[in-house]
């Protein structure tokens, strides 16, 4: 047994780098025991690291070797020395790389033992989130886990490459800063040297990088580390990595063929997949309308229809009352979709109604080309014809209705539409369709401020259809804003920012900053557009979440090595943990908590 910090044989090769052509090799291995099978005269162990796993014979010559061997539980840490050797036919292993040999060791330096780890280090290993997320340490030795962080090392890499190869410069943006408005909550530093005071950790680098075109660094990008703090899903985490790039002097198509290459070039080096370039676009009115939502999944060929002006003449209630109460009548026809049960039809009216539809109203088209089943009847008249023929409704279709506030409809039908992807709109897992939805609008109204709120961030250039629209007519201005999406994930969002002094004011008081609150949280950035600010523009692409899109992974967790929990704990290492109160004195912090219940 090893002293701890005495010398030990290093390594000659990985555990996963042994082939034939190495037999009558002498050669060491460092690894942990995988696993042992113990025959009283000989063990055999695997042993394991991150390049793979290599079977190690430990034979009965040397009883001190044999009984060393016979001690080994999994995990713990070993070197061994031997000679590699073929495998009998019949004991060669096929589906690992090293299977056609083996070590027979003679020498084994025990380095370290371990506890029973609480789950086996294997991928079909039966262990619940919790205790992963206890053990991240053992858990990311897991092959699945080690594929995904070298998968994400490879794309950074790519990424890296490609913009250094067009002429970008990587700079790094502070931590301890003053508040962005990204529209989360910040994460706040107090600081010890003017109490009261505090730092906010960035939500993007957005304003720097802004400050860094006034600079002169026409091309910049950096993959960088951004803190929100807002309620936690599958796509997010409190910190999480962007690809964030500006440019000066460009416009919309520069920047896309820009970020085209370069995520373009990653994904075909990480995966082999080819990406078909240019990426489409798609104007968000158009999407909003077709898909039901501002991310449209472009895999599924489903697409809805507005029949709000066919509902007009209906005789039908459902169809005509949500019509005339300032509503929409909204369609989504599904050829082939008549195989659809009655029940499986109730279960997305479920989802449709949890969204806030007061119904999903059906019918299906039969052989002859009428409507028949559910609501068939309301598409008797004449505007249930015209209402069929701009369908193109045809026999095998089934045929969905929302007929509510634009809004619902919206998201009730974008998520039946999703659901129904895979049966019947073409949707195959392992493809990617990229798109750039463009022309978003500038604001969006906060129902519980009852105040107009930049849609994206309000750096953001208007596309005014007259001057002054901004402040007459703000939700019908549109904005030079564009998001990347994939596979109905919204992957990234940037913007052609303002540049003009005049107009960035405009735009603040539009969304209730005065000139004086401007002044005090952006000043800075307000002088510094009077000394001469190029007309910039750029974007920030969630990492995180395209490569647990490429990775086909269900929670960016699984791509983030040390991540949080939904609710913004690390099980690890407990944080975040009671405040010291040394320091908390320090900082002149105390507390009020609410007592103990
Ligand atoms: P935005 O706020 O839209 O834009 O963020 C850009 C992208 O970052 C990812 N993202 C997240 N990923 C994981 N966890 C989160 N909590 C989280 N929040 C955002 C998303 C999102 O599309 N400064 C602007 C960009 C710009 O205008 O250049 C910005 O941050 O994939």
């Amino acid at each position: 047994m090893s002293d701890g910090g005495s010398a030990f044989t290093r390594r000659t090769h990985t555990c996963g780098e042994l082939r034939l052509e190495h037999v009558g090799q002498r050669v060491t291995l460092n690894g942990w025991v995988h696993t042992t099978r113990d025959h009283s005269h000989f063990v055999f162990g695997d042993l394991r690291d991150r390049y793979g796993l290599t079977q190690v014979f430990f034979g009965d010559g040397d009883a001190k070797l044999l009984a060393d061997a016979q001690s080994l539980r999994p995990e713990d840490v070993v070197a061994v020395s031997g000679v590699v050797r073929a495998r009998p036919a019949e004991n060669v292993n096929a589906e690992r790389p090293t299977g056609q040999v083996e070590l027979a060791a003679d020498r084994l330096e025990i380095l370290n033992r371990s506890r029973t780890p609480p789950f086996s280090i294997r991928d079909d290993a039966t262990v619940s989130e919790e205790v992963r997320l206890k053990y991240r340490y053992l858990d990311l030795r897991r092959p699945q886990m080690q594929r995904n962080l070298l998968f994400r090392h490879q794309f950074m890499q790519a990424i890296r490459n490609d913009f250094t190869r067009q002429g970008f410069v990587e700079v790094e943006t502070p931590f301890l800063t003053k508040a962005t408005p990204e529209g989360a909550r910040e994460y706040f530093v107090p600081s010890r040297l003017y109490p009261g005071h505090c730092y906010a950790l960035p939500q993007s680098p957005q304003i720097f990088k802004q400050l860094l075109m006034v600079a002169g660094y026409d091309k910049y990008f950096q993959i960088a580390r951004c803190m929100r703090d807002e309620d936690l899903r599958a796509d997010r985490q409190p910190e999480f990595t962007q690809l964030d790039l500006e440019m000066s002097f460009p416009d919309e198509e520069l920047i896309f063929a820009t970020v085209e290459s370069a995520i373009a070039h990653a994904i075909e080096t990480a995966t082999g997949a080819k990406v078909p370039r240019p990426f489409r676009r798609i104007t968000w009115g158009e999407s909003m309308l077709r898909y039901g939502c501002d991310k449209p999944d472009l895999r599924n060929a489903l697409q809805i229809e507005d029949v709000s002006a066919e509902a007009k003449g209906s005789d039908f209630k459902i169809f005509r009352g949500a019509v005339d109460a300032g509503g929409v009548l909204r369609a989504l026809r599904v050829p082939g979709g008549e195989a659809l049960s009655r029940k499986e039809i109730e279960g997305l009216e479920g989802r449709a109604k949890e969204l806030g539809a007061k119904g999903l109203a059906w019918s299906k088209i039969d052989a002859s080309g009428k409507p028949v089943g559910g609501v068939a009847k309301g598409l008797e008249d004449a505007a249930g014809k015209a209402l069929l023929a701009k369908l193109g409704a045809a026999p095998g279709d089934l045929l969905l209705f929302v007929a509510d506030r634009l809004k619902v409809a919206c998201a009730a039908l974008a998520e039946v539409r999703r659901q129904l992807g895979e049966r019947f709109g073409g949707v195959k897992k392992g493809t990617l369709e990229l798109c750039w939805v463009v022309e978003f609008p500038l604001f969006e109204y906060d129902e519980d401020e009852k105040a107009w709120k930049a849609a994206h961030h309000p750096f953001t250039t208007p596309i005014e259809q007259y001057p002054g629209q901004i402040v007459k007519e703000p939700g019908a201005v549109a904005a030079r804003a564009y998001d990347l999406v994939m596979n109905g994930w919204e992957l990234g969002s940037g913007s052609i920012r303002i540049h003009d002094r005049a107009l960035q004011q405009r735009v603040f008081e539009a969304v209730g900053l005065s000139e004086e609150a401007a002044q005090r949280k952006f000043g800075f950035m307000l002088e510094a557009f009077e000394y001469g600010a190029p007309p910039h523009g750029g974007i920030g692409i969630g990492l995180d979440r395209l490569i647990a899109l490429l990775l086909e992974a269900e929670n960016i967790r699984e791509v983030i090595a040390f991540p949080k929990t939904a609710t913004a704990t690390c099980l690890m290492t407990g944080a975040p943990t009671l405040a010291d109160e040394r320091a908390m004195r320090d900082l002149k912090i105390r507390f009020e908590l609410p007592p103990a219940p």
